[in-house]
């Protein structure tokens, strides 16, 4: 059978072997103190980004449920952009409030900060900006505009694990900021996630979520605890969190190798729309648009070479469907391919994707 180059594929080497292995003698699998690998993830993680606190979860979406949980949203408005997974938008109707979708850069394919002026009301509570393919959003404009008009920002940082706005990395701005690692991520386990707060009452967030992410259950002894709230079992089990370990000490390394296949990209595929080229960027993703996209992703198959689409807009899906236009958005929703650009990539597979979408287009 023909060799596909894949479009995702995880970075592994014997260490993630060793971990697991231990972890699995160790006889504690769910989470807490037996392995301890959930509580390390966590503590090296805030170091990371350098966050006030961190909460480790079991997986994107869940960081993004438990991150809304804290703000209230109930019948209340919050922006975000319609480029992006649908767990972005499920978020806020899961915590009962509603999203208001805001069109994109061209350039970025993040949320236009210009457009968000004009969709802020008196409903208005929060802005979630997506760092979309690793891409940083502007936050400067952004938590400008959020100050101004009293708003939270909570980030989507799914894709942003290791990228940097100005000189700080993405976990270190919003209020609370909101990371997958899906075995697709930079920073892969088998499922997880992580919620980075930034906030005076971080502490309090911090005990908010512990609680809210293993049903709702406070103080837990030996003998004794109690529950005040409702929680769900979000908790990130120590299998995970040993991956994440030692994901995290070869994530940096990891996105260098990203970047300079975006930089390749950038510069020898003949294409005028494509991601652009920003040391800064984490490159979880890396898209080019196409007229045809069927055809191409087609022929690319043809050729060996696994391709995606990330994604199909938001606004419209069924669910979500409404009479919105959102023209730079469904522009793009309708030519995006993402190709591959793991670490993984080997330098003959790197040139036989420049030289197949270059003959392809
Ligand atoms: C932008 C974005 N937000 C949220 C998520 C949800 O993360 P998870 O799959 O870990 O639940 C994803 C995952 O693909 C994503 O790409």
């Amino acid at each position: 059978m023909k060799k596909i180059i894949k479009l995702f594929n995880p970075v592994t080497d014997l260490s993630e072997r060793r971990v697991l292995l231990k972890t699995l003698d160790s006889k504690f699998w769910a989470s807490g103190s037996g392995s301890g690998n959930v509580q390390k993830f966590e503590s090296k993680f805030k170091k990371y980004v350098s966050a006030d606190s961190c909460v480790a979860v079991n997986s994107g979406t869940a960081a993004l449920n438990l991150a809304l949980s804290l703000f209230n949203i109930r019948n209340k408005e919050v922006i975000l952009p319609s480029m992006s997974f649908v767990s972005t938008a499920h978020a806020i109707v899961e915590n009962g409030g509603k999203p208001i979708f805001v069109d994109i850069e061209p350039k970025s394919l993040c949320i236009d900060p210009e457009k968000i002026k004009d969709k802020i009301s008196k409903n208005t509570i929060a802005i979630m900006p997506v760092h979309f393919g690793g891409m940083p959003c502007n936050l400067d404009k952004i938590l400008k505009i959020a100050k101004k008009n009293g708003l939270h920002v909570i980030e989507d940082a799914a894709h942003a694990v290791g990228t940097k706005f100005g000189k700080k990395k993405i976990g270190s701005h919003g209020t609370a900021v909101c990371f997958s690692f899906h075995p697709v991520k930079n920073l892969a386990m088998p499922t997880g996630g992580l919620i980075a707060i930034n906030h005076k009452d971080s502490t309090k967030f911090q005990k908010l979520l512990f609680s809210r992410r293993w049903c709702g259950i406070t103080d837990r002894n030996d003998t004794d605890y109690d529950v005040k709230e409702l929680g769900w079992n979000y908790y990130m089990n120590e299998f995970s969190a040993g991956i994440g370990l030692e994901q995290l000490k070869k994530l940096d390394k990891f996105n260098e190798i990203r970047k300079k296949i975006a930089k390749q990209y950038f510069n020898k595929i003949n294409i005028e729309s494509k991601m652009s080229f920003n040391e800064k960027c984490s490159y979880h993703l890396y898209w080019i648009l196409v007229k045809n996209r069927q055809r191409f992703r087609e022929k690319l198959y043809k050729n060996g070479i696994e391709t995606g689409t990330h994604y199909k807009p938001i606004h419209l899906m069924s669910m979500y469907k409404k009479n919105i236009s959102l023209p730079e958005t469904e522009s793009v929703g309708k030519k995006i391919v993402t190709i591959p650009i793991h670490p993984n990539l080997k330098k003959s597979e790197i040139k036989k994707i420049i030289d197949t979408i270059n003959k392809s287009l």
